[in-house]
């Protein structure tokens, strides 16, 4: 297993492109199966999770075309299976993405149950529940979810999340624009991805209103066509790498971004002490911090509201702030895996049910340490750039799964880190 190899304590300074965002290249992906002709989209970050997204739609019969590093040609012409098997689903959650798609077209799909994963036991209920209201059956057979639409179509009709979800959402939405006449969603996420999504399905010929408030309707049509898009940057890469300016005491342009995707995590930011200057419409110049950092409360929630995917990679700030920080996790019910490692560093954080308190500032020392999930080891990367010595982070894959070529984006802005490979030979990615 890969591992990352830190030698910290050096300030960031320079230039870093943000990629595309996983989180809406993922359900843009699957939105491809809603149609026998070519998707084409731009911007696709090249991450593990989204390989394996594409390997889902190829053992499905999709033609995937990749002309250039971040754009794919999508073509679902020839589905002849309705199903997303174990051994993907397993590996990346994201695969549930396809029950909509497939159960819309097709009128049957067939997914494996997510189980739990490291973050909590992230169910599929309300994704169920709202196919049930578009007149789906669901029965559960040997681990998998089986879906079919009386008569090969759905109906639309009032769906309602009684907590938001954004796969949930996205699930519905690509399901409902194939749908016989109009469905609400009520209590729908908000989330720049829902919104990215729509986008692309509108270009398809969907007709979605709404997309980005809390009641989204959709005007189900009879088939869905062609479409050029691009995926918008990634919020939670962005944030990452204002975090790393932040706690190296550096300065950086963060390009191709979009601020406003992430305006509560700013202006988070800017209350600890951060100074974060909108360059233009797509620039962020971050520069920390002549007074210090002073530690503030934060209670991860749906968009708009700091988002939970950054809970790990604030705590890794807050233990370089003055001052006690509640760091609380609404959504994911086991997200403070990267506790214990940070405080192998040298953090003083004690968890109390859904809260973590952090008491800063704390002077962090490298120490081996174990990455648990995405965001968790993002997090070990920033305590790692901040501590004095070397951190060796193993398990490092979990950062693949998100984090377009990271090593190499970071030893750009002078960051010291290196990936080990299995067999202990060195490389800059
Ligand atoms: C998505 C993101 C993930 C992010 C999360 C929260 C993708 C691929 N993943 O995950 O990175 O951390 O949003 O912003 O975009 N829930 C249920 N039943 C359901 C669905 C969800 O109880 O059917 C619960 C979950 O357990 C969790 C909460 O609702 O407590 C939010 O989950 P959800 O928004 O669905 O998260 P994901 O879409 O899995």
């Amino acid at each position: 297993m890969d591992k990352f190899l830190i030698r910290g304590g050096k300030p960031l300074k320079g230039t870093v492109k943000i990629s595309g965002a996983k989180n809406s290249a993922l359900p843009c992906l699957a939105a491809t199966l809603l149609t026998a002709e070519t998707v084409t989209l731009h911007n696709v970050p090249y991450v593990k999770d989204l390989i394996t997204q594409r390997r889902l739609l190829e053992d499905l019969g999709a033609t995937v075309l990749t002309p250039e590093l971040h754009t794919q040609k999508i073509r679902a012409a020839n589905i002849e299976i309705y199903e997303a098997p174990y051994e993907l689903v397993k590996t990346m959650r994201a695969s549930v993405l396809a029950l909509g798609p497939l159960l819309a077209r097709f009128g049957q799909a067939k997914v494996s149950l997510p189980g739990g994963c490291a973050i909590g036991t992230r169910p599929i209920d309300l994704h169920l529940k709202a196919f049930e209201q578009l007149g789906a059956t669901i029965s559960l057979e040997s681990g998998d979810v089986v879906a079919r639409a009386p008569k090969g179509r759905l109906t639309g009709a009032e769906t309602f999340f009684e907590k938001v979800s954004v796969t949930g959402t996205e699930n519905v939405l690509m399901a409902a624009s194939l749908a016989k006449g109009k469905t609400t969603i009520h209590n729908a996420a908000r989330e720049p991805e829902i919104e990215d999504l729509a986008e692309l399905l509108n270009k398809m010929g969907a007709k979605i209103v709404g997309a980005g408030t809390e009641t989204i309707t959709i005007e189900g049509v009879e088939s869905l066509g062609a479409a050029e898009h691009t995926i918008i940057p990634d919020r939670i890469e962005t944030g990452t790498f204002i975090i790393a300016a932040a706690i190296t005491g550096g300065e950086l342009e963060i390009q191709n971004c979009q601020p406003q995707h992430l305006a509560a995590v700013i202006e988070k930011l800017r209350e600890v002490g951060v100074e974060i200057e909108e360059r233009g419409q797509n620039t962020l110049f971050v520069k920390c911090c002549k007074n210090g950092l002073q530690s503030k409360d934060v209670t991860t929630e749906p968009h708009p509201r700091f988002p939970t995917d950054m809970q790990a990679q604030y705590m890794a700030l807050m233990t370089q702030a003055e001052g006690t920080a509640a760091v609380v996790e609404t959504i994911f019910e086991n997200r403070f895996m990267h506790v214990g490692e940070l405080i192998r560093m040298g953090a003083n954080i004690q968890i109390s049910g859904n809260t973590a308190i952090v008491k800063g500032k704390t002077n962090l020392m490298g120490a081996p340490i174990l990455a648990s999930d995405l965001r968790a080891s993002a997090s070990l990367v920033l305590a790692g750039l901040a501590a004095a010595g070397e951190t060796l982070i193993d398990r490092v894959y979990h950062i693949d799964r998100g984090y377009e070529t990271i090593v190499k984006k970071l030893n750009e802005i002078g960051a010291d880190i290196e990936r080990i490979t299995e067999n202990l030979t060195m490389s800059a990615e």
